[in-house]
């Protein structure tokens, strides 16, 4: 038993014994740290008479009849009716033929990677055989297993599923915790969370104390934070040499983990699927008598709308994709098909599947296929949500006697979710638009047509330009044969690749980690706020390291922010953005937005900035919804105090029951409104929590007067990404660091700013800036960088360096001249 278990135990038996126990008092400790926190009641085990001898036998004691309790209801369920109807269907899953093999293999071996076809039983079953042999050997009160989810909705599912398959309430024996939200009770043994969650605990209790088993699921799709935690644990094992790691994964290349973990033992679980048609784009058109004409083509889809830019770069899109068709048909690969004629392909936008292509296949499956519902992957929240509204509007797809519409996102809230595998009322169709997280992660059962467009969108990361980069990109063969795979579950099925053969063979086997293809900001900040040592020297321990170009991006971008001084040591400031859920610069607005006392409006800034966009952006009203954002941001160029703005008029209407009318009106997304509002009460206790925020703090809600302080804070957080703004006769051009001059168009309106704070600098063939801000020279000269570094004066250099790179001549002459005013006061002082 844990020491500081023992200890904690026995200052509260000291305690009890030392006031006259009243009779059947209860005695309840807990100890989050230990894996045995619950209550207990001592004098129910001992009688009134016993002495209680406060030491770890009496621990013990507890826990073994805790584990004979857990082991009676375990028992009781199983041979209860329904709990052997339950023991009958998980004995069919592929994995329970291999169940001693895997559990031998755990007992005797401190890692074991686990491959097998999605749907076989890997995340349900396998973490409920360690448990049950556990509590079957008396032990379930000792042993404590986590994990580990990439997305929240599958963390969700997955312990509701593994519960039931349990015959009990979630937050029993089986739990779950995701950012915000979480189920999990006293007796909780088994706990499903996400990735980042764990992380988050490891920064309170770097050796996971009490915890027996680590089980990391869906390392295939090697996520960052999934690479990350893999380097921490394996230093943490050598440390832990009782503690065990199961690696999960849907595909075959177990190898390179098994290498990783020093040759750890592979466990394949070999599982049947029905077998799945492929249909590729030429005999779709061709089954579904459907032609390509610019007429029934949409154009838009898949591209970003936050900046107008924006429509000055799909002009020139469109042309470059119209070059890439011609070049199509002029290569071999085209010519085997003989339907495939030169003027449907001319129409067919590789980048772009018009809706009305999806709704033709769909209109296809609901009237002329058999019955099963329909899995249609999307590329994104936004595809999905305006396909949505376009399919509600079709006379047979939106008829919800016949077809059950459903959307899939890892951040709906559970009873939505809960829909997506039900089973939809007789003659009903059930189609679930999902985007790749329905790849692996969750199963529904019911799907018997794939219908897949045959992108993901993919963030990667431009090293060399320092550019995040977000756009929908090919998937890989793997991840088109794991969507296939999707329609087999339950019966053979078909699947519609929406794009032709040659596409399909051109796509790379497997997609890049993500730890080469993100910025690395926060990651290199929570290395340093877990002590893991040198960054360079961590990251190179990866499963494939990132560039090192990338390593020093981060780690300049954090000394210039001021969460890391000059020798790369963490600084107070980063210490407290490491605590906060959100990226550095965002958690830096916060900070300050505390310091400067207009936190409402900056909460509210950051919380929309690090869920989504609210502003809908409907295909068809799209002008309606420019015009509705223009009326919260119109007057003074800044898409941030438009959040802000659309938060409180949500808050207020809420207040009289008018939210969902007042999104409606103003073209906001009610669920995104309400994380925001999530969101800012989580800001909230952080900050309080921390002391930076005072306990009592209540809000008003004028803050219109604070304007000025809030677009200085909105600088300092986003700073270095700025942009000169010089308005031209005709047009206005912007001026970054990295990419120099791009030009907007004729007909916006002027800038009244010389200069744009922007959050978000995208690449989509040209660069867009996403939500940007007007600030005026003095706020940049003030509140652009990090005044601690190098002092006032170095900053003063830095930021010279920036308006020198500009050089606006009255800008330089501005900057000389505070900097000289300021070297003067240092210098008295
Ligand atoms: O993790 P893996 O993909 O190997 O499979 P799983 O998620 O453990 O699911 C195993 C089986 O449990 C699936 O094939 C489904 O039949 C069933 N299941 C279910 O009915 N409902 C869920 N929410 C999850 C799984
Ligand atoms: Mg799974």
């Amino acid at each position: 038993l844990p020491y500081r278990l023992q200890m904690e135990v026995d200052t509260h038996l000291q305690a009890h014994l030392s006031r006259k126990p009243k009779s059947r008092d209860k005695l309840l400790y807990s100890s989050k740290s230990s894996g045995v926190d619950g209550g207990i009641a001592v004098d129910d085990l001992y009688g009134e008479q016993e002495r209680i001898t406060p030491n770890s036998v009496v621990v013990e004691k507890i826990q073994h009849r805790r584990s004979l309790q857990l082991r009676n209801k375990q028992q009781d369920w199983q041979e209860s009716p329904e709990g052997q109807k339950m023991l009958e269907f998980r004995r069919n899953l592929p994995a329970y033929k291999e169940k001693d093999a895997l559990l031998k293999a755990i007992s005797e071996n401190q890692v074991v990677v686990v491959s097998g076809e999605t749907g076989c039983g890997k995340t349900t079953q396998l973490p409920q055989y360690i448990l049950e042999s556990e509590i079957e050997a008396a032990q379930g009160a000792a042993c404590s297993i986590i994990c580990t989810q990439p997305r929240r909705i599958s963390a969700m599912a997955v312990s509701e599923r593994v519960a039931s398959e349990r015959g009990e309430q979630l937050g029993d024996s089986v739990g779950y915790k995701v950012r915000l939200e979480g189920m999990k009770g006293r007796d909780t043994r088994l706990l499903f969370c996400t990735t980042g969650i764990l992380l988050r605990r490891l920064l309170v209790d770097r050796n996971l104390t009490g915890v027996t088993h680590v089980i990391v699921d869906e390392i295939h799709e090697r996520g960052m934070n999934e690479d990350f935690l893999l380097i921490v644990l394996k230093d943490l094992l050598r440390r832990r040499p009782e503690m065990r790691l199961i690696l999960m994964s849907a595909t075959l290349n177990a190898e390179l983990f098994s290498n990783y973990f020093g040759g750890a033992p592979m466990i394949h679980i070999p599982g049947f699927t029905y077998p799945v048609r492929a249909h590729f784009l030429e005999n779709i058109l061709e089954m579904t008598g459907y032609r390509l004409t610019p007429h029934n083509q949409i154009d838009d889809y898949g591209q970003d709308k936050s900046w107008k830019m924006q429509r000055q770069a799909v002009k020139k899109r469109k042309s470059q994709i119209a070059t890439a068709v011609e070049d199509a048909l002029e290569s071999a690969d085209f010519r085997g098909y003989s339907r495939w004629t030169r003027e449907s392909l001319s129409c067919w936008n590789p980048d772009s599947i018009g809706f009305n292509l999806i709704e033709h296949v769909l209109c296809h499956i609901v009237q002329k296929e058999r019955p099963g519902a329909v899995l249609l992957f999307m590329t994104g929240w936004d595809d999905i949500n305006s396909l949505k509204d376009q399919l509600q509007a079709h006379p047979l797809l939106g008829d919800p006697s016949r077809v059950l519409l459903l959307a899939c996102h890892g951040s709906m809230a559970s009873s939505e979710q809960r829909l997506i595998f039900d089973k939809p009322p007789d003659g009903v169709r059930k189609i679930v638009l999902a985007t790749n997280m329905a790849e692996t992660s969750i199963t529904i059962n019911d799907v018997v047509f794939v219908v897949d467009c045959g992108k993901a969108k993919e963030t990667s990361y431009d090293a060399i330009n320092n550019t995040p980069c977000l756009l929908p990109s090919w998937i890989s063969k793997a991840a088109a044969r794991q969507r296939r795979g999707r329609a087999g579950r339950v019966q053979s099925g078909e699947c519609y690749h929406l794009y032709p053969r040659c596409v399909y063979d051109a796509f790379a086997d497997y997609q890049l980690p993500e730890l080469l293809r993100t910025p690395l900001q926060s990651l290199c900040l929570q290395i340093k706020s877990l002590q893991l040592g040198s960054i360079t020297e961590f990251l190179s321990r990866a499963l494939q390291p990132p560039e090192s170009l990338s390593v020093q991006n981060a780690v300049e971008y954090l000394k210039v922010i001021g969460a890391l001084d000059e020798n790369e040591n963490l600084t107070v400031l980063g210490r407290q953005l490491s605590m906060l859920p959100v990226e550095p610069k965002l958690g830096k607005m916060l900070i300050l937005g505390a310091i400067f006392n207009c936190l409402d409006p900056v909460m509210s800034i950051v919380a929309g900035l690090s869920v989504r966009d609210p502003f809908l952006m409907p295909f068809d009203k799209k002008d309606l919804a420019e015009s509705a954002k223009a009326q919260f941001s119109g007057r003074d160029y800044s898409d941030h105090l438009a959040l802000a703005r659309a938060y409180d008029g949500w808050r207020d209407a809420e207040r009289q029951q008018a939210g969902y009318e007042y999104c409606w009106r103003n073209f906001l997304s009610v669920q995104t409104m309400k994380a925001i509002g999530s969101l800012r009460r989580q800001f909230l206790s952080l900050l309080k929590d921390s002391g930076i925020v005072d306990q009592n703090t209540e809000f008003s809600n004028s803050w219109s007067h604070d304007e000025h302080l809030i677009r200085a804070i909105i600088c300092a957080g986003l700073f270095p990404g700025i942009c000169s703004v010089v308005n031209k006769e005709r047009s206005i051009s912007l001026k970054t660091m990295e990419d120099g001059q791009n030009s907007v168009n004729a007909g916006v309106p002027k800038i009244p700013y010389p200069w744009l704070v922007f959050n978000e600098k995208v690449k989509v063939n040209s660069v867009f800036l996403r939500d940007s801000t007007g600030i005026s020279d003095s706020v940049l000269l003030l509140f652009g960088g990090n005044i601690s570094r190098g002092g006032l004066d170095g900053h003063l250099k830095m930021l010279g360096g920036y308006l020198e790179f500009f050089m606006e001549p009255s800008l330089a002459e501005t900057y000389l001249s505070l900097k000289r005013e300021l070297g003067e006061l240092i210098q008295n002082k």
